[in-house]
């Protein structure tokens, strides 16, 4: 982590799972944990988040927690549902300096519906992070709006890069992104579910299905995570002619698999864009 980005003050508005797996991968590539201020409504998970030698601002304790957090921060994480963020953006508006850079990690949230709740020239990024963050090997795509400058995307795509791939995108392609990266992490999961019980159907031992699949998966998703690597051509790689897995994927292919899959992204796209409308 550069010299700049770590001397950033950071404020995490809502602690919960994405936003505590955000802060963690910006602490494990050697963040001050004094530089970051983490707020959450009741105390729940605040021993926790204290552990990690960070300021902790329980709302219920102090109502003026977020804004407190804000007006001292050089980035702000939004890190509540969905539903709350255009509140949340009131909230702090006054308070936030007029470089704050304010980052949401919430879905279907459009730049536009943030923008509208705080003060003209703010700078606001929308994010789509996922959850592999959590072990170091997320995926985060950035979408700035007209008041970010360079520098400030650059910084925030810096803090992310310590938990993952980070893409910089335009936010009309924020839905894709999402049904393929922020959803993904379920899909990836689904096919190790659809493994296990095609192992039990075929006489495996529950537990035994299961450990295969699991580890399998996990397995190739380590192969993966080479940048260079091309799935297609790993799957050939593991593709002998007239062998085994030819057998499954001519199977998978004459039953229109790759259309599944195609259908079901566009639907949770689609869900995002209605989502947006919803919450707009
Ligand atoms: N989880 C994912 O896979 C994923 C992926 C991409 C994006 N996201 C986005 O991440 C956001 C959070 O999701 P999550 O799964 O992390 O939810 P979560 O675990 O419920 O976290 C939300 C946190 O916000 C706190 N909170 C709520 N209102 C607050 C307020 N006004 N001030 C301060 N803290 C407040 C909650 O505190 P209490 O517990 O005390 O109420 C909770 O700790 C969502 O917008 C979601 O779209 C999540």
């Amino acid at each position: 982590m550069s010299e700049a980005t770590n001397n950033l003050r950071l404020a995490f508005l809502g602690t919960g799972s994405m936003n505590g797996a955000i802060l963690r991968g910006i602490l494990g590539a050697g963040h001050d944990p004094k530089k970051i201020t983490a707020t959450l409504r009741s105390d729940n998970r605040a021993a926790q988040l204290r552990e990690l030698g960070i300021n902790v601002l329980i709302g219920s304790e102090d109502p003026e927690a977020n804004t407190k957090a804000a007006a001292e921060a050089d980035i702000v994480f939004l890190g509540v549902k969905p539903v709350g963020i255009s509140a949340l953006c009131a909230e702090i508006a006054e308070a936030l300096p007029a470089q704050t850079v304010v980052v949401s990690v919430a879905a279907a949230i459009t730049l536009a519906t943030m923008q509208e709740q705080l003060r003209d020239g703010q700078p606001v990024i929308r994010s789509m992070p996922n959850t592999p963050l959590m072990v170091g090997s997320g995926v985060v795509g950035l979408s700035a709006g007209q008041a970010v400058s360079e520098t400030q995307i650059k910084l925030v795509a810096e803090l992310f890069a310590g938990s993952g791939e980070v893409h910089v995108i335009d936010e009309s392609q924020q839905n894709a992104l999402g049904a393929i990266s922020g959803s993904g992490p379920a899909y990836g999961f689904y096919l190790a579910e659809a493994m296990t019980n095609a192992g039990i159907a075929m006489g495996l031992d529950e537990k035994l299905a299961m450990d295969l699949a699991r580890a399998t998966v996990a397995g190739a998703g380590k192969m993966l995570a080479d940048p260079q690597a091309n799935p297609a051509d790993m799957r050939r790689a593991v593709t002998s002619p007239k062998g085994t897995t030819e057998q499954a994927i001519m199977t998978f292919d004459a039953q229109g698999i790759p259309a599944i899959i195609e259908a079901g992204a566009k639907a949770a796209a689609a869900r995002a864009a209605q989502l947006s409308a919803e919450l707009g």
